[in-house]
């Protein structure tokens, strides 16, 4: 067994994150690294085996995204996966032919049993393919290993140097056995230790901090009582406690108790020394008047940097910036034909290290949301935080439509009260990615008792995701959305409605601004 990981080197394909997921999951550290990375970025995190990725592109197309030549030059054991295997075979003399119709979607695959990458997996599976070219001869050396009925040549392997390639994605469910595929390679043929868990992250995380701060510096974080900046929070509380502030601020766009818990939780139960910003009545006046989604955010961002700045000025000795920056906002940000496109303008105070003069302290970044849970876990962050369902940036800002103002706050504060303390008595909850209440500015007409009533509606939001990129509505059963319904329309003033939104992602978004 070698120490390692692997280095997925991400040509752009859909599926990528995927690739490292099923490969932390087996205990082995791996990360995506840019397909056009050189040699010594690839080598930092000394990979023990290298994973050449899927793309869009063609091997062909004058801007085809091309590996470092060197990595050929190694010993390490490699594997293309579709894109990946076509540029393997291209550098290693092959051949690969474009012009044929687009293959898309399950097909038959048949394997030699013999083969260590296809090791006690049945010939015949169901395997996903998404692919345009194709390899039409393998390179000198190398072996035809499966089929299929379209695809003469679906896996090469060149045992000897342990060099594979695979048409089809063994990261994706469809493909049945994939997982034992990945493993094979990663185990059987790479022979890495599984030693990745949330155990050695941790600690290794903790020297990193140490190290990173060994200057003598400071550090501040801002606290939102959301999953991401709590497990931040207590790591660095674990790893700097003497050096650490949070800042809280308290926008007035928060949901109710929210703040009580968040003081409750890291000054009074972590003892961290929290610093409280009442940020309300200057966010509400900033917002005052204005109904555009998006200049609320980009007020509320204003509004948050100057608050925040003010009180980390009164911070001694304050050299670094810590953030919540999970591995999907990384990937999005470095993949060279990734989802870049910002729909909405979601990371409401970028630009703050630059503007603070402060270096960034990531200690996500590299995670995963669920392995960020278990961090959270590791750390003994309560149970209510780390399994919490995300929160926006701009608060119940983007839930009020149109103008804000108390008495609306008020309205929403208690139906979403409602509707979430249902969900968790109900054990719904935690089978939902989001859930929230959304106030609309609109009035209809209904009755109470004997009189005619002119209130507002309130619409019921919960979607089931696994990013927040796209999402579905969550299939509620009927009979609990009438006890929700009566219990909001019973128990908040000024509501006489309630509606529950069944639109899914895309076209919709989650939150309705
Ligand atoms: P949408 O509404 O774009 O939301 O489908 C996707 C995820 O992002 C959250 N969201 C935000 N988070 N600032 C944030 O920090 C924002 O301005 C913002 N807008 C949406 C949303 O709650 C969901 O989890």
């Amino acid at each position: 067994m070698v120490p390692g990981g692997v280095a997925i080197l991400d040509f752009g394909s859909q599926y990528n994150q995927l690739i490292a997921r099923r490969i932390r999951e087996m205990g082995v550290y791996c990360e995506l690294i840019p397909g056009n990375a050189p040699m010594p970025s690839i080598f930092r995190i000394k990979p023990a085996a290298l994973i050449l990725s899927g793309g869009p592109s063609s091997v062909y197309d004058h801007d085809a995204p091309q590996p470092d030549p060197a990595i050929f030059q190694t010993e390490l054991p490699m594997l293309g996966i579709c894109y990946g295997m076509q540029l393997l075979a291209l550098h290693e003399n092959g051949k690969v032919e474009g012009g044929y119709e687009r293959e898309y979607g399950p097909a038959k695959l048949y394997h030699e049993k013999d083969i260590d990458l296809f090791n006690d997996i049945e010939s015949g599976l169901q395997a996903w393919m998404s692919h345009g070219d194709r390899v039409v001869k393998v390179p000198a050396g190398y072996r035809t290993t499966a089929y299929t009925e379209l695809l003469p040549i679906a896996a090469m392997a060149d045992v000897t140097r342990r060099r594979y390639g695979v048409q089809f994605h063994p990261e994706v469910n469809h493909t049945e056995f994939g997982v034992k595929l990945l493993r094979n390679f990663v185990f059987g043929i790479s022979g890495i230790s599984p030693d990745w868990s949330m155990k050695t992250f941790l600690k290794k995380s903790i020297e990193t901090v140490r190290d990173e701060l060994a200057g003598g510096g400071n550090v501040i974080l801002g606290l939102s009582g959301g999953v991401d900046s709590s497990v931040v929070a207590a790591l660095l509380h674990e790893a700097v406690p003497q050096r650490f502030t949070p800042i809280f601020v308290d926008n007035g766009l928060l949901r109710m108790g929210e703040r009580e818990e968040v003081v409750e939780t890291f000054r009074d139960h972590f003892g961290m020394p929290l610093k409280v910003i009442d940020g309300s009545e200057k966010f509400l006046s900033a917002l005052s008047g204005v109904t555009d989604p998006e200049k609320k955010r980009k007020i509320i961002g204003r509004v948050f940097i100057e608050l925040f700045e003010s009180a980390a000025s009164e911070i001694e000795n304050v050299t670094h910036l810590a953030q919540g920056t999970l591995y999907p906002d990384v990937i999005e940000s470095i993949s060279f034909r990734g989802p870049s496109a910002t729909i909405k303008s979601h990371h409401n105070v970028g630009g703050l290290p630059e503007r603070m003069n402060l270096r960034l302290l990531e200690p996500l970044r590299e995670l995963f949301k669920d392995e960020v849970r278990e961090l959270g876990h590791e750390l003994g962050l309560p149970d209510h935080i780390v399994s919490r369902h995300p929160f926006p940036g701009p608060g119940l800002a983007v839930r009020i439509l149109g103008d804000i103002n108390h008495e609306d706050l008020d309205i929403l504060r208690k139906a979403d009260r409602i509707f979430i303390d249902y969900l968790l008595e109900n054990d719904l909850y935690d089978e939902i990615w989001q859930a929230f209440a959304v106030l609309l500015p609109v009035r209809t007409v209904g009755v109470m008792g004997d009189e005619r009533t002119y209130d507002r509606v309130i619409a019921l939001r919960a979607v089931t995701s696994t990013d927040g990129m796209t999402a579905d509505w969550y299939r509620m059963p009927p009979e609990h959305l009438a006890r929700i319904s009566s219990a909001i329309v019973n128990r908040v003033k000024g509501v006489s409605r309630v509606v529950y939104d069944i639109s899914t992602k895309p076209p919709g978004t989650i939150e309705w601004e």
